[in-house]
């Protein structure tokens, strides 16, 4: 299941957070969702219900007795949404839902709903971490319902400590994890993503324009599908993925270094990371200063451990190694000569400096290669939906 074309119930209700919901029903159809928002009386004072209809394209649900005149009823978005989401959610929502009070709008619909339901708590840290609370957070989790931790930080209150509403990029994404099938499970995959940076001195240094994009997309499917991730990421400006473990390095040593620590464990190995084949032999321990006698300033450079190429000669049966190639010409030559040298199970090959593919861009177009000489396109796309393609091509690998 994807956000893609799916129906989602967003259950907004009365605290101050209900302003997040208006940017999270944003996220939800820019991905695509089609979204019904129900809201109770209190976040109507908080938010208006015409905001929400305008950016839903849908109506929103408030009253059963003065929404009736509306063909979609509570019962037919009950069973035709394919999750729901309550956010914010109240401590008296939660309290309502936990007993299976049905009083308003959306506490009714949501006792009609057999999909998957998140809701975010958000409340006052006191409130939160009152025992009553907590225990009808308990039942709800009993029961099924997955609960998305509140943040801790200063509460519109003033007071610090938890209870706070997360991102909506974050309640999005942990949305998608719900929703996404999780046929990696028990699976654990290595990828390491971003450049490497080889030091001349302590203000310069020799790297590449690797963004981390593919890298961290593949990362983020992969936890969704249920895998446990290691990421060795070299300096990038992404934030880390969510319920990944994360190991930031800066050279190609200190890459190696955190793989190898991490190999052993892993069932699916994939490098993204593009590695400077080279670094300074003898990196300056000051800054390197202009002198007027030369116009020319070499550095010597020594090649650096090919790290892909040592796990092609470490790996054991049961493990899948999955390598990329950057080209800017000959890509199937240059990417079939990896496979074999590197002794790969798969290659992802594509072509850089381009606009729309290789470094930084949002979109790639990539080849895979298999170790009999197959191969297989991915047609120009978003990162993110080739991540799920290579994931669903090594699935079918691995079996
Ligand atoms: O990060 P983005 O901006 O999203 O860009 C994505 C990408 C273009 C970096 C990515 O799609 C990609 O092509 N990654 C591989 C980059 C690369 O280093 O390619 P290569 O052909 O030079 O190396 C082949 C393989 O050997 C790679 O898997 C690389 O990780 C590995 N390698 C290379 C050198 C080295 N010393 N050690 C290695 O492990």
């Amino acid at each position: 299941m994807d956000l893609e074309n799916s129906h989602i119930l967003l259950g907004v209700t009365g605290g101050i957070a209900a302003y997040k919901s208006v940017e999270l029903l944003r996220l939800l159809k820019k991905a695509g969702a089609n979204v019904h928002v129900a809201m109770t009386d209190a976040a109507q004072k908080f938010v208006g219900k015409t905001t929400f209809e305008v950016l839903s394209e849908n109506p929103v649900l408030t009253d059963l007795w003065k929404d009736t005149h509306s063909s979609v009823t509570h019962i037919d978005i009950a069973n035709s949404v394919d999750a729901s989401l309550v956010a914010p959610a109240t401590a008296n929502f939660i309290g309502k839902l936990a007993m299976g009070i049905a009083d308003d709008a959306l506490s009714t619909t949501l006792l009609a709903v057999t999909s998957p339901i998140m809701i975010c708590p958000s409340m006052n840290t006191d409130m939160y971490q009152n025992i009553r609370v907590q225990r009808n957070l308990d039942i709800l989790e009993q029961d099924g319902i997955h609960i998305v931790d509140p943040d801790a930080g200063v509460l519109a209150c003033k007071t610090v400590g938890t209870g706070r509403l997360p991102e909506p990029w974050f309640i999005f994404d942990r949305l998608d994890a719900l929703l996404t099938k999780k046929d990696l499970g028990g699976r654990q995959v290595l990828i390491t993503a971003g450049p490497t940076i080889e030091a001349i001195d302590p203000v310069r240094y020799i790297s590449n324009h690797s963004s981390g994009k593919m890298g961290y997309a593949i990362a983020r499917a992969a936890e969704k599908r249920g895998a446990r991730v290691t990421l060795v990421t070299g300096p990038v400006s992404i934030d880390p993925p969510v319920g990944v473990e994360c190991i930031p390095v800066e050279s190609c040593d200190e890459m190696a270094d955190a793989v190898f620590s991490n190999l052993e464990a892993a069932d699916i190995i994939i490098k993204v990371a593009a590695v400077a084949d080279y670094k300074p032999v003898d990196p300056a321990t000051l800054k390197i200063k202009k002198t007027q006698n030369s116009k020319n300033l070499t550095i010597s450079m020594t090649e650096n451990m090919d790290i892909l190429k040592r796990i092609g000669e470490l790996k054991t049966e049961k493990q899948f190694l999955v390598g990329f190639a950057a080209e800017t010409n000959d890509l199937e030559k240059h990417a079939l000569a990896k496979i074999k040298k590197k002794n790969l199970d798969m290659i992802a090959a594509n072509l850089v400096g381009s606009d729309d593919s290789g470094f930084k861009t949002d979109t790639n177009k990539v080849k895979l290669f298999f170790k009999d000489g197959a191969s297989k396109d991915i047609p120009l796309m978003d990162k993110h939906k080739v991540a799920h393609l290579l994931l669903d091509t090594i699935i079918e690998q691995t079996g």
